[in-house]
């Protein structure tokens, strides 16, 4: 299957000439810049940082350090506000409004619809199958000439699972469309990242986040990896500023404290594991599904009942009841191990 990223990106942004900013017609070192209309005497916060400077535009030097510890080239990657603007870049890229389409498989995260609603592009929707896999043979069959895209989340939120490698793969090698494959969850699973499949699939996106394991929601900084020429289409589109330097400050420090990252995934992990067996031991609770991420899904007698009973107590937990799927399930982030003994205690106590 020969893939032309060319002929995947919509017309309008093939022609486009991007915004040229200041930064990215002159990116050298200069004793005086007037070329931005910035304030050249200084910002009202103290720091490092010259925050009253434009940052750069493509954060080079962060992307050296995420190529450190991802083994990815910087031309493989794309910076945005959160792996929720990646998402909507990759939708306005590739997707037409009121003509295409993108697919996904609930229950799953639901910005991608979102997104797709926002777009005006439609979402076509293959349930996964009660085992949360996906279905093959549906997916094959609601496959139509306005599909571009696909949202594969593995581990998949809320559900917690991966899905079958050889499943993604099957899609991969099938599908001539984008696969984005939605990784936020990737450190705390027992499964590898398609990451280091890249270099094979030209049309492979896949989406990693420092909200999640890097402890860096707040910062908004979501990494999206892909081929060279999707990257160059994406760069023409993006905001040209779309990441502030305090984040891109912030994230290279973090990257030097990866030891400490990998033991709070430890411990995170190593609590799910025992959070899962306390809970499969209370006598309303009918199912513990098996996560590779850092939330457990649960399926109670009466879900939302647990859920007002929790909130009531405290402890706000996400009832997921409503979804496809998942009739009295509620999902669970893993918290330190005070707060999961709290839960624990708590849940005891409707017993
Ligand atoms: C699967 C998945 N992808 C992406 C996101 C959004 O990540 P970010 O905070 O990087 O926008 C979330 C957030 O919960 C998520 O669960």
């Amino acid at each position: 299957m020969v893939i032309d990223v060319d002929n995947l990106v919509r017309k309008c942004i093939r022609d486009l000439k991007p915004y040229s900013s200041a930064r990215s017609e002159f990116k050298g070192e200069a004793e005086i810049f007037l070329d931005a209309n910035e304030n050249s005497f200084g910002s009202p916060v103290e720091g490092s940082w010259h925050l009253n400077r434009y940052p750069d535009p493509l954060q080079l030097r962060l992307k050296e350090k995420i190529q450190s510890i991802k083994n990815i080239t910087p031309d493989q990657m794309l910076l945005g506000n959160g792996s929720d603007e990646c998402i909507d870049l990759l939708v306005r890229c590739f997707c037409e409004p009121g003509k295409d389409s993108i697919m996904i498989f609930p229950p799953t995260y639901g910005m991608y619809k979102v997104v797709g609603g926002i777009n005006n592009i439609g979402v076509v929707e293959v349930p996964l199958l009660p085992n949360f896999q996906l279905d093959l043979d549906a997916t094959v069959q609601s496959i139509d000439e306005t599909v571009k895209m696909l949202f594969l989340c593995s581990p998949n939120n809320p559900t917690g699972n991966n899905f079958v490698r050889e499943d993604i793969e099957a899609i991969l090698n099938n599908f001539d469309g984008i696969v984005v494959i939605d990784e936020a969850y990737i450190n705390y699973s027992r499964h590898k990242s398609f990451l280091p499949e890249l270099a094979d699939y030209p049309n492979l996106v896949v989406l990693h986040t420092f909200s999640k394991a890097w402890g860096l929601a707040g910062i908004r900084l979501g990494m999206l990896f892909a081929s060279p020429a999707i990257i160059g289409y994406l760069n023409k589109i993006k905001p040209p500023y779309n990441i502030g330097s305090h984040t891109a400050f912030i994230a290279t420090n973090a990257i030097a404290q990866l030891e400490l990252i990998n033991s709070q995934i430890r411990k995170t992990v190593s609590e799910r594991e025992r959070i899962s067996d306390e809970l499969r031991s209370l006598s309303f609770v009918e199912a513990v599904y098996t996560s590779d991420a850092n939330f457990i899904l649960v399926k109670f007698r009466n879900g939302t009942d647990v859920f007002n009973k929790m909130k009531d107590a405290g402890i706000i937990l996400r009832d997921r009841s409503k979804e496809v799927l998942l009739e009295n399930c509620v999902r669970l982030t893993i918290g330190t191990p005070e707060e999961n003994e709290r839960l624990i205690d708590e849940l005891k106590k409707l017993s």
